[in-house]
C-alpha cells in the first residue's frame, strides 16, 4: 500500500470574487521510503499540494490517503494527532526557536507530544540525530551563530526527533547557496536510506530535483510528468520512465 495517495485532488482558492484554482486535478502515489521531488515553476501548485499532505490544508475536492486512510472522514482533533504522530516539517526559513540552542530546539517537538521513550532514550536519541546531521560541535549553539547550512541540519534533525514515518520540505534549500543545498538534500538522502523516511520535498532546481529517486513535476495544478529513476511504475499518472536514463 502506498503511504500516500492523492485521487483527483483539485484546491481552489476564494480571491475577491474568483476562484484561483492552485490544483486543478491531481493523482499519484508516494511509496515508503521514497526520497521524492515534488518539482515545477514558482505558482505550479507544490506548496499548495505539500500542505495537502501535510495536513495543514483540505483539497476542494478529490481524497488524500495517508497510509490507506482517506483523511476526509477525519475531525479537526484526529488531524492534528495524525500529523504529530506521522509527519515532520522541514520549512524553507528553518523556523528554529532563536533562545533555544540547538540541542533544544530539536528536542522541543518531544515536550509537545506525549511520547513513550523515557528521558535517558530521549537523550540518546536526541544526540544521535545531532551527531548525524554533523553538529556534535555545535551541540549548545544558538541559531543565530549558525550557518544557513547548519540552521537548515537543525531543523532536519527536529524533524526527526518524533520519529515521523513522513518528512515534509517546502524548498529546504530556497535560501541556501547552490552547493550548501546539495548537502543538504544529500544529507536528507543518506537519513532516507538510513531510518527509511519518506521524505517529500519541492523545488525549482534542477540540479536538486536529479538528487531525488522519484520525481512528479508540475505546470500550472496539474502533474506533467511521475517517474521513479528505477523505473518502477509510478501509480497515478502514466509514467513517463523511457524518457530516463
Ligand atoms: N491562500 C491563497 N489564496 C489565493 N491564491 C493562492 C493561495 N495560495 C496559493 N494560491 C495560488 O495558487 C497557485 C499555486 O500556489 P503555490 O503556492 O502552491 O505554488 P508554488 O508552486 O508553491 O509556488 P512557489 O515556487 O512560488 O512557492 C498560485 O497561483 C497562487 O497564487
Ligand atoms: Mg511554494
Amino acid at each position: 500500500m502506498a503511504i500516500i495517495e492523492l485521487q483527483d485532488v483539485k484546491k481552489t482558492y476564494p480571491l475577491g470574487k474568483v476562484q484561483v484554482e492552485a490544483v486543478k486535478g491531481v493523482s499519484f502515489c508516494i511509496e515508503r521510503g521514497d526520497f521524492i521531488s515534488i518539482a515545477g515553476p514558482s505558482g505550479s501548485g507544490k506548496t499548495t499540494i505539500l500542505n495537502m499532505i501535510g495536513l495543514i490544508d483540505t483539497p476542494t475536492s478529490g481524497e488524500v490517503f495517508i497510509e490507506g486512510q482517506p483523511i476526509s472522514g477525519l475531525n479537526d482533533r484526529q488531524l492534528t494527532t495524525l500529523r504529530h504522530d506521522t509527519i515532520g516539517f522541514i520549512f524553507q526559513s528553518f523556523n528554529l526557536i532563536p533562545v533555544l540552542n540547538v540541542y533544544e530546539n530539536i528536542e522541543f517537538p518531544l515536550l509537545l507530544g506525549k511520547n513513550a521513550m523515557s528521558k535517558q532514550e530521549r537523550d540518546d536519541w536526541i544526540k544521535y540525530l545531532i551527531n548525524e546531521v554533523g553538529l556534535s560541535d555545535w551541540i549548545r549553539h544558538k541559531p543565530n551563530e549558525l550557518s544557513g547550512g547548519q540552521r537548515q541540519r537543525v531543523a532536519i534533525a527536529r524533524a526527526l526527533v518524533t520519529k515521523p514515518k513522513i518528512v515534509l520540505a517546502d524548498e529546504p534549500t530556497a535560501n541556501l547557496d547552490s552547493a550548501t543545498g546539495e548537502q543538504i538534500i544529500e544529507l536528507m538522502k543518506k537519513i532516507n536510506r538510513e531510518l527509511d523516511t519518506t521524505f517529500i520535498f519541492s523545488t525549482h532546481d534542477a540540479k536538486i530535483v536529479d538528487i531525488a529517486d522519484h520525481v512528479i513535476r508540475l505546470r500550472d495544478g496539474l502533474v506533467t510528468e511521475n517517474y521513479r529513476k528505477d523505473k518502477t511504475p509510478a501509480c497515478g499518472e502514466p509514467a513517463t520512465a523511457e524518457a530516463r536514463s
